[in-house]
């Protein structure tokens, strides 16, 4: 029953990027205050429950936000920590839950605690970040790379020695062995938690432990699963050494316990963002008592072709190997993946949309998305994403472009009299934006405002079992969702022509919804499934 669980097993939950979603300065840049301007939209009109928000601390914005200098300020780009808490006022208002980043595993190298760790090998700090000596030829102390590419160890001349960055050389790698790392950090989270934050999405949380040996990564003959986006020469080596340490397990069981220390009036929650796909292993994460980690993020559904069978494969091994009561989660877009439209394509998108949000677990959707935003394509003069100018063609500036409010000048986001923004608009936000799509039944912000509603107010889609339908027609994905009052049938299409379908699970079902936008009242006992066409039944 929906009232046993926890909010965020029932909640969904949107990403916003900050940089990206509302400019009140005129700088051409996103802020805090834009997102409290933006509750309204996300409470009444998309009827989102959670918000997680990418970083806002102080930054030199290297990685725009992901590498943090101060852990408990604000950047002033971004606002200040009275506008924080005005976003918690607002947001808790409307009932929306906070969910701040956690960047544990990095820092920014001109964080202070960098720089005195920088200072001299005999700093007190020297051993919070993962400093070692070089091979006796002067080379690096092992192979390890970094995901945005080269190698992840920099010399550091005055003191003679690399330090490791598994991200770009202005992220350091933070030694979580020192016990006075974890203390900091933890006391972090008490800062934030204390400001009445809902939980926190982990950065890489998988990476903070590496082997004490340093010992060199195997080679990887076959390639690996992508990270964020195929990154090539990362890709050549078996991670094994270098994230991913058994000893991760017990930094998550102490996180857990200051969650739980401030979970007395509502359950404070941790979301961990775990690029593993080795289910036994990702589901580790859990906890072996459900005691880590609530949601480690389930990447599975962004490496897979868009076909019924593979899909419903991904889904499956999920439901088979999650350990009992732990809780399932999918996601189909986020900053560094490129967007459902650009990945799928127009027609696959509104299907993409019925199955994230109808499958058993917490959908975590991405701004922009219920408009169907689509990647667009920036000119060379305006990359600004590090890994994009380090790797080309790796950039995720395509899929953080602004929100498009409006056919207003800027789309919405920004004043009229802004000189530029921070990253260019899709060519056609005359067209696909929030106050155009409002008003017009058919579009993608109509659909996904049914889609969330419908979630909303049928209890199986929430929190009822999942069973695939076995012989479903090729090309289809079929499943139910159900509790003791209710059984609803997903039936999706996933090709570009028709199937029809048997409904000899109940012959009186009310149509919900379908992706086409049709209403129909009753159906009878099979239905002709339209090229891309899905459809949530109560039978
Ligand atoms: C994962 C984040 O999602 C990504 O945007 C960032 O660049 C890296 N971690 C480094 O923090």
């Amino acid at each position: 029953m929906t009232n046993e669980l926890s909010w965020w097993k029932t909640a969904v939950f949107y990403q916003i990027y900050p940089r990206s979603f509302l400019d009140t300065t005129g700088n051409g840049i996103g802020d805090l205050e834009g997102i409290r301007k933006k509750i309204t939209y996300l409470e009444q009109i998309l009827g989102i429950d959670a918000i997680w928000i990418s970083p806002f601390y102080s930054s030199p914005m290297k990685d725009f936000g992901y590498d943090i200098s101060d852990y408990t300020d604000i950047d002033p780009l971004f606002g200040s920590l009275e506008e924080f808490d005005q976003i918690i006022i607002a947001a808790h208002q409307a009932g929306i839950k906070i969910i701040v980043d956690l960047v544990p595993n990095h820092s920014s190298d001109q964080h202070k605690w960098f720089l005195e760790s920088r200072s001299s090998r005999e700093n007190p700090k020297r051993d919070w970040y993962i400093w070692s000596d070089p091979k006796p030829d002067g080379s690096p102390p092992n192979n390890w790379l970094s995901v945005f590419g080269g190698l992840a160890w920099e010399w550091d001349e005055p003191t003679g020695q690399y330090y490791l960055h598994s991200f770009l050389k202005e992220q350091p790698d933070l030694n979580w062995r020192n016990p006075k790392v974890q203390e900091i950090m933890f006391d972090v989270v008490r800062f934030w938690l204390e400001r009445g934050v809902d939980g926190f999405r982990i950065d890489v949380a998988h990476y903070l432990m590496k082997d004490p040996e340093l010992r060199d990564n195997p080679l990887n003959p076959d390639g690996g699963k992508f990270i964020h986006k195929s990154l090539g020469e990362y890709d050549t080596q078996k991670h094994l050494y270098d994230k991913g340490h058994p000893d991760n397990h017990q930094v998550y069981r102490d996180f857990r316990l200051i969650l739980d220390e401030y979970s007395t009036d509502q359950p404070r929650m941790s979301m961990g963002e775990i690029h593993i796909f080795d289910l036994p292993e990702w589901t580790s994460y859990y906890g072996k008592d459900l005691d880590e980690i609530n949601l480690p993020i389930n990447f599975s559904l962004l490496g897979v072709d868009w076909e019924a069978d593979k899909i419903r494969d991904q889904v499956e091994s999920l439901e088979k190997n999650l350990p009992d009561g732990a809780w399932p989660n999918y996601v189909l877009g986020n900053h560094d993946d490129q967007r459902i439209i650009t990945r799928y394509g127009e027609d696959q998108a509104r299907t993409a949309a019925m199955l994230l949000l109808t499958l058993r677990g917490t959908p975590i959707l991405y701004y922009g998305d219920e408009i169907g935003m689509s990647d667009v394509e920036i000119p060379l003069e305006k990359l600004q994403d590090p890994a994009g100018l380090r790797q080309p063609g790796q950039g995720r500036d395509p899929n953080r472009t602004p929100m498009q409010w409006s056919a207003a000048p800027w789309a919405g986001f920004s004043a009229p009299e802004t000189k530029d923004l921070w990253l260019p608009l899709m060519d056609n936000y005359r067209e696909i934006n929030v106050e155009n799509q409002l008003d017009d039944p058919l579009s993608m912000l109509s659909f996904y405002r049914e889609l969330l509603s419908i979630r909303k107010t049928h209890q199986a889609l929430q929190s009822g079992d999942y069973q695939t339908i076995p012989d479903s027609p090729p090309g289809c994905y079929l499943y139910l969702r159900e509790n003791r009052q209710e059984r609803i049938l997903v039936a999706l299409n996933l090709k570009d022509d028709e199937s029809m379908i048997k409904l000899s699970y109940g012959r009186n079902g009310k149509f919900l919804l379908s992706t086409y936008g049709d209403q129909k009242d009753s159906i009878p006992e099979s239905y002709n499934l339209r090229p891309h066409e899905g459809v949530i039944i109560l039978l």
